[in-house]
């Protein structure tokens, strides 16, 4: 991976697009389906390299930055609930030094002598997930999840089903309005009951307590959500009134003496110091507590400071999480298998002897890649060290040298797909082997699918990525040219749940008027990698028709051929893009799957545009964020009129085109009189583009 320091503004641009579009992924995965697929130490490290990233190249910062979200999108179902004050996530250390650098900033932002000390509460950290408890003149009114931290869903009746959530406060204190926070958790010997039970019904696992709480507080029916035993512990707060004051710590006693459970390992700290030790006390009990906890919380106990300190993008400054180390366990290497991912990237997973790590039984561990594997020369057959650090997917560490079996052998990674047989290739700026046949691959057919339809490709009404979806699970729609025979297959659509006669008509219709998009569309539907629209449409240019284009790019295997030199000779088409356009055509069985679509949905001739394109010559940058399209697609869209796009404002531009937040880059224009256009009028100066 480029060093963020090294990249060039294309590859950062290039760089912050992919961090999003994965980020928002694992987000999903993570908020919406409990499923995660990475470790939360491979989730920061994304985090931090696009934090890092935006921070060198500020005017790059996306619309749809993940810096500018704390969670993820909702899942569908739960009415949403606003906080009234966002819930926030916390900041990391870990180890002791990052702990004291915490107490310096502190200090420092509050300006405090050396001979004030810092008081902090230090409290378990629960590895559950975090719900807002509302509460009007003591009664339980609203229930809600974090979701996206501004925005959560109102989980009320399966929060009423907590014995640790008191409907109505006691007490003679109570605030008129109160929003408590904390975490919702399951007991380990829950979690492994509600696994075994699941496993004797051939309902897949909960890989961890945290994702059994998650799943089974996220579910329409809350009968089921009472039979979980799921507990609660109040840690902090959003709107009170009135205001609490005093400490953190009184708070807690007040939370308690209301009804609620407070986690009796709570310390309270004079100092840092003592911090540190109330985390090594609970380091040493960890392990018997019933629950998991992955850290140690540290909050500053005055509540003045807390308002004086405040918070930062999305942590307070008056709390820092201090992490336990990852916990670990030796076990074997039964086999080395290969899953193919949606966009064909093969990664290895061991399976591994079932072993407990940190209260939980692993039975597989992701090995990443080929490199990594041969960097640890991990075999089958050796005894591994495995680690789990309130991480989903378990890592292997290193081998056990000594308990190496005798005769064993290098992994060798496989150069094919183990899903469809294609060929698989690995480029050499990445560490990932990629199945090749994208067309055919099982294990890409919904991705593939999903993109054909998208807008910038064949763009058919009511034929979204749920009906995909659907269609491509019922074997209805197996390849894009399926799509074009569904009408003439005579299925009884409208038999089916969520169709009727008229929906089916109206999709039939679509995929009709659909039928010839021009080439470019055409290209860049067929979603071979690194083909993008502005390529896709270059291509449709070059080669002006289907049946050429295939033609040459098939010959272009020859590498010394005239077919591969005009390839190459295209400007801007590189020699990365050339190898993954021949690799392509070079796959027979990707081959057979576009012959069958350009029969089904013959493409479009390209035409040359008639007359003068609209900003032929002309000179455009844009800065800011749009509204209404991605960067990438404004900078296509120009380009496909005719315009250069540049990254940064001269004499030469013609047109500043400025979104939301525009930077120094709008001053600059100012300054050097280039016309600023802002984003409505950028789409009027577009808006003669057909969508054919
Ligand atoms: S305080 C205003 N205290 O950790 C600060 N969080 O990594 C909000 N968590 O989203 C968080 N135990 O789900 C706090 N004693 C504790 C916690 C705790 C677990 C979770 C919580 C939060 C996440 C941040």
């Amino acid at each position: 991976m480029i060093k963020v320091e090294e990249l060039t503004v294309a590859q950062a641009t290039a760089e912050l697009a992919r961090l999003a579009g994965e980020i928002a992924r694992h987000d999903r995965l993570y908020h919406k389906n409990d499923a995660p697929e990475i470790s939360d130490g491979d989730y920061d490290a994304l985090r931090r390299r696009n934090d890092a990233i935006e921070a060198l190249f500020p005017e790059l910062v996306r619309n749809d930055s993940p810096s500018h979200r704390v969670g993820a999108e909702l899942a569908e179902g739960f009415a949403k609930v606003t906080h009234s004050r966002p819930m926030l996530s916390l900041g990391n250390a870990f180890d002791g030094d990052e702990v004291r650098e915490f107490d310096v900033r502190v200090r420092r932002f509050l300006s405090l002598g050396d001979d004030q000390d810092v008081a902090l509460v230090a409290e378990p950290k629960i590895d559950g997930l975090s719900a807002s408890l509302r509460y009007e003149e003591g009664v339980f009114t609203i229930g809600a999840t974090r979701g996206d931290g501004r925005v959560g869903e109102n989980i009320t009746a399966n929060l009423r089903t907590l014995r640790d959530v008191p409907l109505n406060l006691t007490g003679d204190d109570i605030p008129a309005l109160l929003e408590v926070r904390g975490e919702v958790y399951m007991a380990r010997t829950d979690f492994e009951a509600l696994n075994a039970q699941r496993l004797a019904v051939d309902e897949p696992p909960f890989a961890n307590p945290r994702n059994a709480a998650a799943g089974s507080l996220r579910l329409l029916d809350s009968r089921i959500t009472a039979s979980r035993n799921l507990h609660f512990f109040a840690y902090a707060w959003g709107e009170v009134t009135p205001p609490p004051e005093g400490t953190h710590w009184d708070m807690l006693e007040r939370f308690a003496r209301w009804g609620f459970a407070v986690n009796p390992n709570t310390q309270r700290c004079a100092d840092v110091d003592q911090a540190l030790a109330s985390y090594d006390d609970l380091a040493a009990i960890r392990a018997d507590l019933p629950y998991d906890i992955d850290g140690v919380v540290y909050k500053v106990d005055r509540l003045d400071w807390q308002d004086r300190l405040g918070m930062v993008s999305r942590a307070p400054r008056w709390a820092i999480a201090h992490k336990f180390p990852a916990e670990q366990a030796q076990t074997r290497v039964l086999a080395i298998e290969i899953q193919v991912g949606r966009t064909g990237a093969m990664t290895p997973v061991a399976r591994l002897e079932p072993i407990t790590v940190g209260g939980v039984v692993v039975s597989n561990a992701t090995l990443h890649n080929q490199d990594e594997i041969a960097r640890k020369d991990i075999r089958i057959g050796d005894t591994v060290v495995v680690q789990r650090a309130g991480d989903v997917i378990p890592q292997v560490v290193e081998v056990v040298l000594d308990r190496r079996p005798k005769g064993s052998v290098a992994y060798e990674f496989p150069t094919e797909c183990p899903v469809c047989g294609s060929r698989a290739e690995r480029e050499e700026s990445e560490a990932v082997w990629r199945c090749t046949g994208s067309l055919i691959c099982e294990a890409q057919a919904v991705e593939r699918l999903r993109h054909f339809v998208g807008r910038n490709a064949f763009d058919i009404e009511g034929l979204g990525e749920k009906q995909i979806e659907e269609f491509w699970l019922d074997k209805l729609i197996q390849n894009p040219a399926d799509i074009f025979t569904l009408e003439a297959r005579n299925l009884a659509l409208a038999d089916r749940p969520g169709w009727k006669e008229t929906s089916v008509s109206n999709l039939f219709t679509a995929i009709k008027a659909r039928r010839h998009v021009s080439l470019g569309r055409f290209i860049y539907a067929l979603g071979i990698r690194h083909v993008g629209e502005t390529t896709a449409h270059l291509l449709a240019k070059t080669y002006e028709s289907w049946d050429i284009l295939r033609e040459q790019l098939q010959a272009a295997q020859d590498s010394e051929g005239d077919a591969y030199k005009s390839l190459i000779d295209i400007d801007g088409i590189g020699p990365k893009m050339a190898e993954t356009l021949v690799e392509f055509f070079a796959e027979a069985r990707n081959i057979d799957a576009v012959n069958e679509l350009a029969v089904a949905a013959p493409p479009l001739d390209y035409v040359a545009p008639s007359g003068p394109m609209p900003l032929d010559g002309k000179t455009i940058v844009f800065t800011g964020g749009l509204e209404t399209m991605t960067r990438a697609e404004a900078k296509a869209r120009a380009e496909a009129l005719g315009a250069k796009v540049s990254g940064s404002v001269s004499k030469a531009t013609d047109y500043l085109v400025a979104g939301a937040d525009a930077g120094s880059k709008a001053a600059k224009a100012r300054d050097m009189g280039v016309e600023t256009l802002d984003e409505a009028a950028w789409l009027a100066m577009i808006a003669g583009e057909n969508k054919s």
